[in-house]
């Protein structure tokens, strides 16, 4: 059976006294086993001070975006290496705010997606379908496009390690989540893909997480479902109390 990953987007929010001050108190109430993992993704700035924080911590760090390139002359961007260097194991990519806001396209994210494997970064790919979409009965091609944009030219052995996150545009910080069936039924389209472009065995392997206003009351029945191994979590990662029973409802589903 797959492990469960729970993952925390702080977005751009916390400061860097705020951000001690959470981690301080999330490692006070989260509590989770060996097949259930927890990745904090706060902002570039407080990742050095997260990861002193976080060293006896099952909690591990992610970063929430990095450029594809190596070094340069590339005002305001970071790259893997530096990542790395402050202690990330993990890098949010391709998230539908960055797609919407900065135009970043499934090529450009395919990119960034091989510089993080290259990196011993774990990728967690995000896709996901607008209302418009939704509500024009294209969820389908448009997952299938993004998926296979995204995924192009990675290898089986690179697969090993990319985490999927369905983050639906509409149910993002709106109070509305995807039905358990809704969701379900796209982490399963999204199996399908990665079984057609792999195999079936890297397929059943791959963490499909779920995003889209998870939280403390709805995370057990998403996390219930056969194709959902984690969540992506916005605004309720921002309370510790909120993000710890999401995380013990991740510990409950996985029994
Ligand atoms: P919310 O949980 O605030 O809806 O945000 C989801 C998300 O975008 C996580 O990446």
């Amino acid at each position: 059976m797959r492990n469960k990953l729970i993952a925390g987007n702080w977005k751009m929010n916390k400061d860097i006294h705020e951000s001690a001050n959470l981690i301080d108190e999330l490692k006070h109430k989260v509590t989770t086993n060996e097949k259930v993992g927890v990745l904090l993704c706060p902002p570039y700035i407080s990742l050095v001070i997260a990861n002193t924080l976080l060293k006896d911590s099952p909690m591990k760090l992610g970063a929430q975006n990095m450029n594809d390139k190596d070094d340069g002359a590339f005002t305001g961007e970071i790259s893997a290496r530096m990542l790395k260097s402050v202690g990330c194991t993990s890098v949010i990519l391709g998230h539908s705010e960055r797609r919407q806001y900065f135009k970043e396209t499934n090529e450009y994210i395919n990119l960034k997606a091989k510089k993080a494997l290259a990196s011993q970064l774990v990728p967690i790919i995000c896709v996901g379908e607008t209302l418009e979409e939704r509500e024009s009965n294209v969820t389908d091609a448009v997952i299938t496009a993004q998926v296979k944009g995204v995924l192009a030219g990675l290898s089986a052995t690179d697969m090993e390690d990319v985490v999927i996150a369905y983050e639906p545009v509409w149910a993002i910080g709106t109070g509305k989540t995807a039905t358990t069936e809704q969701a379900n039924q796209v982490h399963k389209l999204i199996r399908k893909l990665v079984a057609q472009m792999y195999t079936w065995a890297i397929a059943e392997q791959l963490i499909i997480q779920y995003g889209g206003s998870v939280n403390e009351k709805n995370a057990l029945e998403l996390l219930s479902q056969s194709d959902i191994d984690g969540a992506l979590v916005g605004g309720a990662s921002l309370k510790a109390d909120s993000f710890a029973a999401i995380v013990k409802a991740g510990v409950e589903a996985s029994k």
